[in-house]
């Protein structure tokens, strides 16, 4: 179930999706990590005259380099060693489809020259094989790094970059939402609510509020997360409490002596959490942010946030 948000940024969103329903347009939808991207390329394909067919996904940063082109393209029988099969490629699957690039900016450099083959003349050959397979596929992909950042750097090709991009969309974090993030805490509440078969309250002032501080760095994934997790919790009362949202784990933010810590705000638990995790992973920020399913880009932007504020990170 989807809830958009009210927000003006998320309307936006919304009329462009409207816009280009009917239209096979190439789009680029950005946004940090847990906005909703993959939401909104469902949205796509789901308002589309493609609706029936297929929708296939692949991830081109949970594969290899070398099993992203068979990934992509499909493989004949002997391409390469443990190749025992043909096997079709996601393009194929795809036909008459959508296909989602996510995380597209992870895609390494001679992949980036024969996917803008493909988006330029919809044909490929299959590893080994010298067959042309043409296909009609509808493309959309996501990032959650800035790809203009990345073609200037020199990692993601221009080219590609303006194929991809032909409509783009930006999703904005959650934080930048407003009151949006309370619309769809009241959302999840609906959505969680019967199926741990809670009757719960509406959501009082202490933990309105306590939303409304947090930065919620892992945003809709996060906040989806934590009113699960705030539902369970809840006792007879039926009423949310603020402290409740903190994620298990690191359940009584005591300090260490037992004592409550007297963490108010979501944000407050927020830094204390992070540097919890950075302590049990010995300061391994990858790690760490791993264990917080937050992006390393949000650690080390945290951590710089509280060196400025003065607080001590090792
Ligand atoms: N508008 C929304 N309404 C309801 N649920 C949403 C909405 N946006 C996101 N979610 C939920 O939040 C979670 C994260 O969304 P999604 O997977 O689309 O994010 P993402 O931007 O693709 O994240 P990542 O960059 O980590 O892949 C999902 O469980 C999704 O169902
Ligand atoms: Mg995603």
């Amino acid at each position: 179930m989807v809830s958009w948000g009210e927000c003006p940024a998320m309307k936006r969103v919304q009329e462009m999706i409207q816009k280009i329903s009917t239209t096979d347009a190439t789009v680029l939808i950005q946004g940090e990590s847990g906005t909703g991207k993959e939401v909104v390329a469902r949205a796509l394909h789901e308002g589309s005259l493609r609706a029936e067919k297929p929708f296939i996904r692949v991830n081109c940063a949970a594969i290899t380099a070398t099993l992203l082109e068979s990934e992509f393209f499909g493989h004949e029988k002997g391409a390469f060693t443990g190749a025992v099969q043909r096997r079709e490629g996601r393009f194929e699957l795809a036909d008459t489809g959508t296909l989602l690039l996510d995380e597209i900016s992870e895609i390494p450099p001679d992949l980036q020259v024969k996917l803008l083959r493909v988006l330029q003349e919809r044909e490929f050959e299959r590893v080994g094989g010298n067959k042309t397979i043409s296909v009609d596929v509808r493309v959309l992909a996501t990032t959650n790094r800035n790809l203009l950042q990345e073609v200037r750097a020199g990692r993601f090709r221009e080219d590609l970059y303006y194929r991809l991009n032909v409509v783009p969309i930006e999703l904005p974090a959650l934080r930048e939402r407003g009151d949006d993030v309370l619309k769809l805490a009241e959302h999840f509440v609906r959505e969680f609510a019967p199926k741990h078969r809670k009757k719960i309250q509406p959501l009082g002032r202490e933990v309105v509020m306590s939303l409304k501080s947090y930065g919620w760095p892992g945003n809709v994934r996060e906040l989806q997360n934590a009113v699960e997790r705030a539902v369970i919790l809840s006792g007879d009362s039926g009423e949310l409490k603020a402290e409740d949202f903190v994620p298990a784990g690191s359940a009584g933010m005591t300090d260490g002596k037992g004592q409550d810590s007297g963490v108010a705000t979501i944000a407050e638990m927020e830094r204390v959490m992070i540097l919890r995790a950075l302590e049990r992973c010995g300061n391994n920020r990858t790690h760490a942010a791993e264990m917080l399913g937050i992006s390393l880009r949000t650690m080390r932007n945290k951590i710089n946030e509280y060196r400025k504020a003065g607080t001590v990170v090792v």
